[in-house]
C-alpha cells in the first residue's frame, strides 16, 4: 500500500476536519501518500483529486464542515458512475480509499468495493448516529451540545411568557438526537420514531400541569417523528395554550466539534489507515463502549435498533 486516499461524503458533522487530519498526517506518518477527493463520491468520478500533505491540514482540528466539501451524488448509484470512478482510481495509483460519512456512504462504499474488489473503509461520522454496532459517531456529540443550547435559549423565554414550544431536531429516522437533547435540556417530552406517541394525552398531562401552576413546557420533536409547526398546532386547538413551534435545522450541523468528536475522530482516522495497511477492505470502523471496533460493512449498515424505553422514562420521571 503507497497511496491511499480519503474522501468526505453525504451530510458533514463536526469533527470530520479532525478525522481528515488524521488520516493524513498518520498516513504520512507510515510513509503513505495522501490523495484528498473533493465533493465526495462526485469527486472520484470526476476525478477532483489533490495530494495532501502535513501542512495541507493545519488549523483544521477546530472547524466545522470539511475541507474536502462533500455532496449526495445521484450519480454514484449507477454503473456508469462506478465505471468512472473505478478509473481516476486506476488513473491515480490509489489503493485503498477511506470514507468518512454515515450510513448511506457506507452503503454506497460497501457496494463499490465489492463490485471492484477495492479495499474501502468507512469512517463512522454523522450527527444522526444512525450506525449500527457503533455506540457514537463523530459529530453526534457536537450536534447534541449545539441543539442543546438552543433548548436552553428557547427554556428561557418558554419560562418566561409562560409557553409550549415544540422544537424540532434533526436525526432522519432515528430520535437518537431527540432524546438525548430532551434528557440534558430537562425537557418534559420527547417524540421519537422509535415509540409510539399520544398527543391527546400530552395536551391532558399539559392542561392537568397548568392547573397546578406549570405554565411552561417543552416537547422535543425528531424530523423523523413528525413536524414541530403541525404539533404546536394540535396542542393549541386541544389545549387552547399559546404554543409555539422553533426548527432547529441545519445549525445542528454545524459549529466547533466537542473534545469529544474531535478525539474520536483522531482515533478512528489511525485506524482506518491502519485497516488498510494490515490489508482490511470493506469494514467500518468506529466507537463501541468506550473501544475502537472495526466491523464489516454489512454489518455497520443493518438498520441500527435504538434502545428508547430506559432514556424515554427517565425524561418523564424528572419532568
Ligand atoms: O444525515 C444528517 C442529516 O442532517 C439528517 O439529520 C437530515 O435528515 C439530513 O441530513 C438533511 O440533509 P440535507 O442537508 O441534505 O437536507
Amino acid at each position: 500500500m503507497k497511496r491511499i486516499a480519503v474522501a468526505t461524503t453525504g451530510g458533514d458533522a463536526p469533527g470530520m476536519n479532525a478525522a481528515i487530519r488524521s488520516v493524513v498526517r498518520y498516513g504520512v506518518h507510515k510513509n503513505l501518500e495522501v490523495i484528498g477527493v473533493f465533493r465526495g463520491w462526485w469527486g472520484l468520478i470526476n476525478e477532483e483529486l489533490k495530494l495532501l500533505d502535513h501542512r495541507s491540514v493545519s488549523g483544521i482540528i477546530n472547524q466545522g464542515g470539511t475541507i474536502l466539501k462533500t455532496a449526495r451524488c445521484q450519480e454514484f448509484f449507477t454503473d456508469e458512475g462506478h465505471q468512472r470512478a473505478f478509473k481516476t482510481i486506476k488513473k491515480n495509483s490509489i489503493d485503498g480509499l477511506i470514507v468518512i460519512g454515515g450510513n448511506g456512504s457506507f452503503t454506497a462504499a460497501h457496494k463499490f468495493g465489492n463490485k471492484y474488489n477495492f479495499p474501502c473503509i468507512g469512517i463512522a461520522a454523522s450527527i444522526d448516529n444512525d450506525i449500527n454496532g457503533i455506540d457514537v459517531t463523530i459529530g453526534s456529540d457536537s450536534a447534541i451540545n449545539t441543539a442543546l443550547c438552543a433548548i436552553d435559549n428557547i427554556r428561557d423565554t418558554a419560562t418566561s411568557l409562560e409557553r409550549i414550544f415544540v422544537v424540532e431536531v434533526m436525526g432522519r429516522d432515528s430520535g437518537y438526537i431527540a432524546l438525548e437533547v430532551a434528557l440534558a435540556g430537562g425537557c418534559e417530552e420527547a417524540i421519537i420514531p422509535e415509540k409510539k406517541f399520544d398527543l391527546e394525552s400530552v395536551c391532558h398531562e399539559i392542561v392537568e400541569g397548568n392547573l397546578r401552576g406549570k405554565a411552561s413546557w417543552i416537547i422535543v420533536v425528531a424530523e423523523g417523528a413528525g413536524r414541530a409547526e403541525d404539533i404546536a398546532k394540535k396542542i393549541t386547538e386541544m389545549t387552547s395554550l399559546e404554543t409555539r413551534a422553533a426548527v432547529l435545522g441545519h445549525i445542528q450541523r454545524g459549529g466547533r466539534p466537542t473534545a469529544f468528536s474531535r478525539h474520536l475522530a483522531l482515533n478512528l482516522g489511525r485506524e482506518a489507515v491502519d485497516c488498510l495497511l494490515r490489508g482490511e477492505k470493506d469494514k467500518a470502523v468506529g466507537s463501541s463502549f468506550g473501544k475502537i471496533v472495526v466491523l464489516d460493512f454489512e454489518t455497520a449498515i443493518k438498520k441500527k435498533e435504538l434502545e428508547v424505553d430506559k432514556l424515554y422514562q427517565l425524561i418523564k420521571i424528572l419532568t
